[in-house]
């Protein structure tokens, strides 16, 4: 019987962009901590030298992450390279030979889903798939479809417990700790529903554009970057009812069911944006209609959520970076005080990026004889950035095969049905500013529900009646 644990770490893709900006730093950080006892073989079609391939490594990790020597030589030492076409039998033929007496492979698929097909079929005809997991980067396809065949295609090969579909949200912190803090603590239960709710908002804002990844983007927009993946995700965690437990089956369930009740997100509750400059950037077709923003109005069709709206905010070249939940509470239906400058109704702020903060926000009077008040923040936790990075919490899950964190075909199927009807151009485009919010039409979607609250840039803010901040 193969061990449980893998044996051996294979990169394709091994010198793109994700594997320089993500994969090295969370690779020296399990060689740091005793996690990467194995070959590690990084397969592309650059030629390269595994000398060049080190150099490239270590370069990442000083940009990246945390250069450490010893962790890195140990890294170092562990690295091979295979230079090679893809679609080429030999490839396939020389990791085999390379992989040795590895039984338990983990094969990462940091490439172009194009791709993914022609690589799972030369890693079943060479040997290299057997009792082996595969990884694959979001987006996961297209659309509904391509995603349906993308899966028949693994699942040829791989059992579907050695399938791990990362989405590196799910590996952040303070995005397991929407599920600590929802489930842990008695008094958020019965409050979190459509009677005690008025909307729930997450921005996710950044205020780079495309870095280089114009030709990559144009295939992929806003929506299928980051809403239909990462976002779903996290509304999935805010409004999931209570899993059995914390474990990957039960979590997945859970979540499910609350895919499953996601509406399609309709074009008239959708902006979609571009900012100025980016048809100009290399890679970028000249009249190109690919959304680097959106804005839009999700509902949730159970009886918790009926009526609630979940307004999802992402673009780039934006004003600040920072990802930010709002989950605002229903004002008291008889005022006993006079409306405040001041104050705000309640609500929960989560954010996720670049600090941590979990606070509520909360009326309390201002000292003096009259009765005004104004919201203060109780904060539950706030803490510089993690420091696991969601990518070595993944991969070190990877490499022991606990799927709990990574996204199960079926909500990803879900996932895309939810934002099938806004795909492609039915939304027009809108041209924005950089370093603005985005289109004035956004604006517009959130006003009825008290306007978009925006996150500030480094120390929280506290929210003001106009949904600015202050
Ligand atoms: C990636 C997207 O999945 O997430 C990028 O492809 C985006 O476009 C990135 O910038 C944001 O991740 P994080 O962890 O920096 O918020």
């Amino acid at each position: 019987m193969p061990s449980a644990r893998s044996n051996a770490f294979v990169l394709f893709g091994i010198t793109g962009d994700l594997a320089y900006k993500q994969v090295f730093p969370a690779l020296q950080a399990l060689a740091r901590d005793g996690l990467l006892d194995m070959p590690v073989i990084g397969v592309s079609k650059s030629d390269w030298s595994v000398d060049h391939l080190i150099a490239r490594a270590r370069d990442s990790i000083e940009r990246h992450g945390s250069y450490n020597a010893q962790a890195f030589a140990q890294l170092a030492a562990r690295l091979q390279y295979i230079s090679g076409d893809y679609r080429d039998d030999s490839t396939y033929t020389r990791l085999r030979t390379a992989l040795g007496k590895a039984v338990r492979p983990l094969h990462y698929l940091a490439i172009p889903p194009e791709m993914f097909g022609t690589v799972v079929n030369g890693l079943s005809s060479s040997g290299c798939a057997e009792n082996a997991r595969v990884i694959v980067e979001k987006p996961f396809g297209r659309d509904l479809s391509s995603a349906q065949i993308l899966n028949r295609t693994l699942l040829k090969f791989f059992p579907e417990a050695d399938v791990l579909r990362i989405d590196h949200y799910l590996g952040k912190e303070p995005v397991q700790n929407l599920l600590y803090f929802r489930f842990a603590n008695t008094f958020l239960e019965p409050i979190w529903n459509r009677t005690y709710i008025d909307s729930v908002q997450i921005t996710m804002a950044e205020t780079f554009g495309v870095e280089g990844r114009g030709s990559f983007y144009e295939g992929i927009g806003a929506i299928r970057d980051v809403v239909q993946n990462h976002l779903l995700q996290v509304v999935s965690l805010l409004a999931m009812d209570a899993p059995a437990d914390h474990r990957s089956d039960a979590l997945r369930v859970a979540k499910h069911k609350l895919f499953k009740a996601m509406r399609p997100i309709f074009p008239g509750d959708t902006v979609r944006g571009q900012f100025k400059g980016y048809r100009d950037e290399p890679g970028v077709n000249a009249a190109s209609e690919v959304e680097t923003f959106v804005a839009l109005r999700l509902y949730i069709d159970n009886d918790r959520w009926a009526g609630v709206p979940f307004y999802i905010r992402a673009g780039k070249r934006m004003t600040v970076t920072a990802t930010e939940i709002t989950v605002r509470l229903k004002t008291l239906s008889h005022a006993v005080f006079d409306t405040s400058p001041f104050a705000t109704a309640s609500y929960f702020r989560f954010r996720i990026s670049p600090d941590v903060v979990i606070s509520m926000g909360a009326q309390v009077k201002i000292p003096g004889h009259a009765m005004i008040g104004e919201t203060v923040e109780l904060v539950a936790q706030r803490h510089e950035s993690a420091e696991e990075t969601p990518y070595e919490r993944l991969l070190g899950d990877a490499l022991e095969g606990d799927a709990s964190l990574f996204a199960r075909y079926d909500n990803i199927e879900a996932a895309w049905r939810t934002v099938a009807l806004i795909l492609g151009d039915t939304v027009p485009i809108r041209p924005y500013e950089p370093q603005s919010w985005g289109p004035e039409e956004a604006a517009a979607l959130a006003e009825a529900d008290g306007g978009w609250r925006n996150p500030s840039p480094g120390k929280p803010s506290v929210e003001t009646t106009d949904g600015g901040s202050r």
